[in-house]
């Protein structure tokens, strides 16, 4: 058996999974996901060795950046993430951003990935991204086949792979999609919090 097969048996079935934007609140989980992430993911994940000082760093770029973090959740868990960091607009050029995705190892080659990209082009898509650059390494073969089964424009720069996406204009059912699931998210996020914040202050019994 591989380690990858060792892995995926060591978890329990998922009661419940969804894919959802992370609120502000939540940019915690986020470091949290990234820290859990084995060596040879982060090295996948960041083109090279990172420390977990560096990590902490990046998470706590992301949240005061507030850059859009997708968090894909198993059973009340975020376990995998697409993030999305716009890039400074330039007169004239498309609206870009780069994107990355994670999927700690346990849960990765269950499909996680592909449903976290096409979410991810979704939400683009609604907010008229037009330009989506990704960075991958050479030898990293599911990303590549996410990046071409998306119709990316694939260039080769030494080990490294920079992809291109173009995100189909949106139209207002996708639009309206889009929004609907922005509220969801905060609906699933707020249940999700312990009850005890919401019951009243005993001093105003
Ligand atoms: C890359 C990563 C995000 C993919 O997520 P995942 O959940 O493991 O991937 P999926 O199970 O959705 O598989 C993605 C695709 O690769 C295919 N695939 C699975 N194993 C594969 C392999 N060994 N070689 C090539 N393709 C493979 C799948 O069939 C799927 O294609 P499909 O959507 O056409 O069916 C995840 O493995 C990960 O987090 N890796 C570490 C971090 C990283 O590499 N990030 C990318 C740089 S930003």
């Amino acid at each position: 058996m591989t380690q990858m097969e060792q892995d995926k048996d060591s978890i329990a079935p998922t009661a419940e999974e969804s894919i959802r934007l992370l609120l502000p609140s939540e940019y915690a989980d986020y470091a949290a996901h990234l820290l859990r992430l084995d060596p040879l993911s982060r090295f996948m994940r960041f083109a090279g060795l990172v420390t977990e000082p560096a990590l902490r760093r990046h998470a706590a770029r992301v949240a005061d950046q507030r850059a859009v973090v997708l968090g894909y959740f198993a059973d009340g868990e975020l376990r995998g993430v697409a993030e999305l960091h716009p890039l400074p607009v330039r007169a004239g050029r498309p609206r870009s951003a780069e994107i990355a995705f994670s999927v700690e190892r346990p849960w990765q080659g269950r499909g996680i990935g592909s449903k976290l990209m096409d979410r991810l082009l979704a939400y683009a898509r609604a907010h008229r991204f037009e330009d989506l650059q990704l960075m991958f390494l050479a030898s990293n073969g599911r990303m590549k086949r996410m990046a071409v089964e998306r119709n990316a424009r694939l260039t080769n720069e030494d080990d490294e792979i920079i992809g291109r996406l173009q995100p189909r204009p949106a139209t207002p059912f996708s639009w309206a999609r889009e929004a609907a699931r922005s509220v969801s998210a905060v609906a699933k996020a707020a249940s999700a919090m312990p009850r005890r914040i919401f019951l009243p202050h005993p001093s105003k019994n």
